[in-house]
């Protein structure tokens, strides 16, 4: 059920996997020695083939993505380090503890976009991963990997590694380049600022997560068949899953796709901690709509299933929650989350998601009221029209909608505990809302 390929060199090289010299003595970048004799066609190709799927969140095939680059020149590519959502900390360990994986994925991916320019942007609050990677920069530079004429050849590429500020909302692709920019991390509007048409500096730019462009020394080194080999027939090769909560082994797990939620909580996680009842998790972040036992424990973990089912697989985050848990707190706090996070440039989103927590807390702190549960689905409504899955946006970007699965997840599943917290309330004042 566990797997490694990814963790492989973590595993067995515990104290000094980022190393350049562990590194190298485990066939690192000879995958991107080979790449760059190799034209765009054949490489995008290959990362067709190999049927990856973006790992920051959509889950958006990277070999169609790379196929999108408008052909206007210089074109950039960015790695999205920013890794905020809450229950997600894969990309943390990839940065600190194997950062050449993903340089050496950054050359095959610069190389196959005819990028020279390439940006690692991570989270500010990861101070060791950006140190790890700015050394491991650093490193192949000095090795002649990055820098003018890489492996003694014709191709010059640089990489800047960028610390963000803090903000959630910089993890959304287009916040990250304003932020890049030097702007306020604000999400642009798609169309017409889809980054492989009109990116950072305006120029067609890739986007690509962390896990996303560590893969590829793996799927060029060992090669497309073995890749797919590892994993589950549609979503191929192998994933990160952090598993938080309530568990008795929370962490960092790679996995294929296509076991269920059972063998993941129950096999991998090592199940509920003491003992206890499971009652419902996240299955990709905290932005996707909540999974229940009764429902959803056997079925398998993929991509459609998912989807069908009215969730997503998003980050890989998982977060399991027992039979203590107070939904309603569960829900506020998620809400909570993205109503700070909220750029503020849509209504709907600003003060929706706001609402959305000022209710629900209201309701928490004993002042809920009988017609809570219709405000709660109005607001939720006005910030993405239809409650449906996927969303429809009234809104720039999904943050807003974020905030509407949690709330929608705690209707739908646990609507008689709000009915519980609202009878036995006694009324309150919560931040300006009276009940
Ligand atoms: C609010 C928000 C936050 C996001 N945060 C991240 C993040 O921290 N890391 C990430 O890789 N993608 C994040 N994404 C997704 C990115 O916009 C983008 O789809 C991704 O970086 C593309 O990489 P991929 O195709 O390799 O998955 C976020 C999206 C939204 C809407
Ligand atoms: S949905 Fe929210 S976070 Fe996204 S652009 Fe609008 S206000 Fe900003």
């Amino acid at each position: 059920m566990i797997v490694e390929a990814l963790t492989r060199r973590m595993n067995a090289h515990p104290t000094d996997s980022h190393t350049m010299e562990r590194y190298l003595e485990t066939g690192g970048y000879e995958a991107a020695r080979g790449a760059i004799t190799k034209t765009r066609d054949e490489l995008v190709e290959t990362v067709k083939e190999s049927g990856v799927i973006g790992r920051g969140g959509a889950g958006f095939p990277a070999g169609l993505k790379w196929s999108f680059l408008a052909p206007a020149r210089p074109a950039y590519l960015v790695v999205n380090g920013d890794e905020s959502e809450p229950g997600t900390f894969k990309d943390r360990q990839l940065l600190e503890r194997d950062p050449h994986a993903m340089v050496e994925g950054i050359i095959i991916a610069a190389v196959a976009n005819e990028v020279h320019h390439a940006f690692v942007y991570i989270r500010g609050e990861y101070p060791k991963p950006a140190r790890r990677v700015q050394q491991a920069v650093a490193d192949a530079y000095a090795k002649g990997f990055l820098g003018k004429g890489i492996f003694g050849g014709d191709y010059d590429l640089d990489v800047t590694v960028h610390l963000g500020a803090g903000a959630y909302i910089c993890g959304e692709e287009t916040a990250l380049l304003n932020s890049l920019e030097g702007r306020r991390g604000e999400p642009r509007l798609k169309p017409p600022y889809f980054p492989a048409a009109k990116g950072l500096y305006m120029a067609p730019t890739i986007v690509n997560n962390v896990e996303t462009i560590s893969n590829l020394p793996y799927i060029f080194g060992e090669g497309v068949d073995w890749y797919k080999g590892l994993g589950h027939e549609v979503d191929t090769g192998t994933f990160l899953m952090s598993i938080s909560g309530h568990v008795n082994k929370p962490g960092n797990y790679e996995v294929v796709h296509g076991i269920t939620w059972r063998e993941l909580i129950y096999g991998v996680a090592g199940g509920i901690r003491d003992g206890k009842e499971l009652k419902a998790w996240v299955p990709g972040g905290a932005s996707a709509p909540w999974f229940v036992p009764e429902e959803h424990l056997d079925l398998p973990i993929t991509k459609d299933e998912t989807g069908k089912q009215g969730s997503m697989l998003g980050s890989g985050a998982v977060i399991v929650m027992d039979e203590d848990t107070d939904m309603v707190a569960a829900a506020e706090r998620l809400v909570r989350f993205f109503a700070e996070e909220s750029c503020g440039q849509c209504t709907p989103c600003r003060e929706g998601t706001t609402w959305l927590d000022l209710i629900l807390q209201r309701v928490l702190h004993g002042g809920g009221r009988e017609q809570d549960i219709d405000l709660l689905m109005d607001v939720s409504d006005n910030i993405s029209v239809g409650l449906g899955w996927p969303p429809k946006q009234t809104t720039i970007c999904p943050l807003g909608p974020s905030a509407v699965s949690a709330t929608l997840s705690l209707v739908k599943h646990f609507r008689h505990e709000v009915e519980e917290h609202i009878g036995r309330g006694t009324p309150v004042t919560i931040s300006g809302v009276s009940s």
